[in-house]
Formats: C-alpha cells, sequence, structure tokens
C-alpha cells in the first residue's frame, strides 16, 4: 500500500520548495501569484512544452502587460505574436477571454473553477489549474505529467484514456487544502524531470518508497496506452504566385476552422486523394505555367498529416494581397505555410 495521501503530498510540497523549476511566470515562494501571468502561461502551455513556450510568454508579458492591454489589442497583433505556437483557435480565444475579463469582469478574473470555466478557451484543466494555481483554491488539474506520476504512483494498470477517471479519483484524494497550486505544479514538475515518460529516475524521486510501480521496478509500463491510430495524410497543392516584383499572392484563410484567420498561400481543398488527376488547376489563384518542386512540403496537424505539392509561377499581378517574402514576418503565417516559403527558398 503506498502511504497515506497527506504524507504524499507533504514529502512532494517539500522536494517542491527545493527543486521548483524556476519559469517565469511562476510566482517566487511567498510571492503573490498574478491570476494574468497563471492564465496565460497556461492557455500557452496547452498541447505544447515548457521550453517552447518561455520565449512566447516573455513577448507577450512585455507587449501587453496586464489583461486589459491584451484586450486592446488587435486580433491580428495577437495572432502574429503566437505564430508559430499553433492551435490558433487558443489565441482566437485567448483575445475574447482578455476582453471578456476586461469588460465584463472589471479586470478581474473569476477566482473559482466554476467562475474560470465560463471564459472563453477555458476548459476543465486550465480552470483547475489557475484556480489552484493564481488562486490558492483546491482543485485539481490532471495533465499529461500528472497523469503519468499518479498512474505509477498507484499502478493505475488500465489503458488510456479509459483509465482517466480512476487516475483523476487518486490525484483528487491526494489534493491538500493547503498550497493546492504548488502540489500541481510539484506533480507537474516531477512528472518533467524525473518521472519522464520513458526514463523514470526513481532514484532521484521523493515519492519513491510509496510509489507502486517502484516496486514492481517497472515505472515504464504506466501508464498503458491503447495504441494510437496511423495518422492519416490528407494531399494539397498549393501556389506560390510571383509578380515580376517579387511580391507573392496571399490571403486570409476563413476565419472559422484550421488555421482560422490566418494567412496562407492559395491553396487547393486538403483531400484525402492525391491530386494527381491535374483538378488542382482548377483552384490555381492564376491561369499560368505552373512548376511544381520536387518535394513536397510535410506537415503534421493533430488529426492528419499533410502532403502538399509546392507550385510555383511568375504570374502579371492580379486581384488579393501581396507581399514580399522580406515582409512575411509581418504575417500571421502558420508554421506550414512558413515550410512552404522555405521550400521555395531553398530551391532557387
Ligand atoms: N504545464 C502546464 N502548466 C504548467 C505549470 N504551471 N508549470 C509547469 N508546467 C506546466
Amino acid at each position: 500500500m503506498p502511504a497515506e495521501p497527506t504524507a504524499i503530498a507533504n514529502t512532494l510540497i517539500a522536494w517542491y520548495d527545493a527543486h521548483r523549476r524556476i519559469l517565469s511566470w511562476r510566482a517566487a515562494p511567498g510571492e503573490i501569484s498574478d491570476p494574468y501571468a497563471v492564465w496565460l502561461s497556461e492557455i500557452m502551455l496547452q498541447q505544447t512544452t515548457v521550453a517552447t513556450v518561455t520565449p512566447y510568454y516573455g513577448n507577450f508579458l512585455a507587449k501587453w502587460p496586464q489583461v486589459g492591454d491584451l484586450a486592446e489589442a488587435s486580433l491580428d497583433d495577437v495572432l502574429h505574436a503566437w505564430q508559430g505556437l499553433g492551435y490558433y483557435s487558443r489565441a482566437r480565444n485567448l483575445h475574447k477571454c482578455a476582453q471578456v475579463v476586461s469588460v465584463e469582469y472589471g479586470g478581474q478574473f473569476p477566482d473559482t473553477e466554476l467562475g474560470l470555466r465560463a471564459l472563453p478557451g477555458i476548459g476543465p484543466y486550465t480552470a483547475a489549474a489557475i484556480a489552484a494555481i493564481a488562486f490558492g483554491r483546491k482543485a485539481t488539474p490532471v495533465d499529461g505529467n500528472i497523469e503519468r506520476v499518479v498512474a505509477r504512483l498507484y499502478a493505475v494498470a488500465g489503458p488510456l484514456p479509459k483509465s482517466k477517471p480512476q487516475i483523476r479519483t487518486h490525484a483528487e484524494a491526494l489534493t491538500p487544502t493547503r498550497r493546492a497550486g504548488d502540489f500541481a505544479q510539484a506533480l507537474m514538475d516531477l512528472g518533467a524531470t524525473v518521472c519522464k515518460p520513458r526514463s523514470a529516475d526513481c532514484i532521484a524521486c521523493p515519492l519513491s518508497g510509496a510509489c507502486l510501480a517502484n516496486k514492481e521496478h517497472n515505472p515504464a509500463r504506466y501508464p498503458l496506452r491503447v495504441p494510437k491510430k496511423a495518422r492519416p495524410t490528407r494531399y494539397g497543392v498549393v501556389f506560390w504566385a510571383m509578380r515580376s516584383d517579387g511580391a507573392v499572392l496571399v490571403r486570409r484563410r476563413p476565419e472559422t476552422g484550421l488555421l482560422g484567420g490566418m494567412m496562407e498561400f492559395p491553396t487547393t481543398e486538403w483531400r484525402e486523394l492525391a491530386w494527381e488527376d491535374g483538378s488542382w488547376c482548377y483552384w490555381a489563384p492564376a491561369a499560368a505555367d505552373w512548376d511544381a518542386l520536387a518535394e513536397p512540403v510535410i506537415h503534421s496537424f493533430t488529426h492528419f498529416r499533410l502532403e502538399l505539392t509546392v507550385m510555383r509561377s511568375t504570374v502579371r499581378g492580379g486581384d488579393g494581397k501581396w507581399c514580399h517574402p522580406h515582409d512575411f514576418r509581418d504575417l500571421a503565417l502558420p508554421t506550414v505555410m512558413k515550410k512552404v516559403a522555405t521550400a521555395i527558398a531553398q530551391s532557387s
């Protein structure tokens, strides 16, 4: 049997006091957290690593030090600053949430899980994380790191995602009334630095004495996962239409859906069938002699892998937004489109 929950929580918090990671959004020990900083970091950290987020976080906070500043920014500026973090609907919701907090809540974030859940872009995990970290509420956010640590601690044998409720029940039972935010962050840090996915450093772990997976000498076994289905491939053709002055045709994607509102080079739809039938030419932004680059651009989205054939041609001009490659940095160009520009640059 593992040690009792209070002992585990106390041990973990003591470890956190000695070994916590220094992260720019974290309040120093004894300092009060800034809910705006906690919220911003938690939204950015969804599906992304601490290393990736850190420079973005610094940049956002320098540009928009308070929630009201972010609310007053243009969506385009926010999307632009978000460029490269992916999942752009998060940036739109971030902006919307800043406006709601600023206008409807007088610039103060609600301080309960339930209140936070009512805001755009804040789901159960994020609400629990903010309630605990920013407001010291007893709440239990369960992210991938926490899931792994708890699954190992209790040797939860069922595969994910079915075992999620069981893992959550254990995590809730462990959550202390005091310092619930530090407790959550301690689990996150332990998962990120000690109880790592492939290599668990049980020697360095403060919970090794209580950990059932450690007793079995097989922490990497947990959590079990049902093998993922292979990501399907979709195919597209993207058009690099260049004017004689070097400007390239770009356009804005529809506001809703994947990469909503971001800029792109004109493209066909992204479909399951390759475009060898030649019907891509109906999607071309101009009648021209299109030359294909030898290699497609490959990009992985969450639910599919995209193979983009890049066609290029010199065109006379025409309707649309023309942008010189030197000025691409001013556009909200998603990573997949940056890859297209890089492929062109490397081919010529
Ligand atoms: N991942 C998500 N939220 C985090 C936090 N507050 N600290 C460390 N890693 C995290």
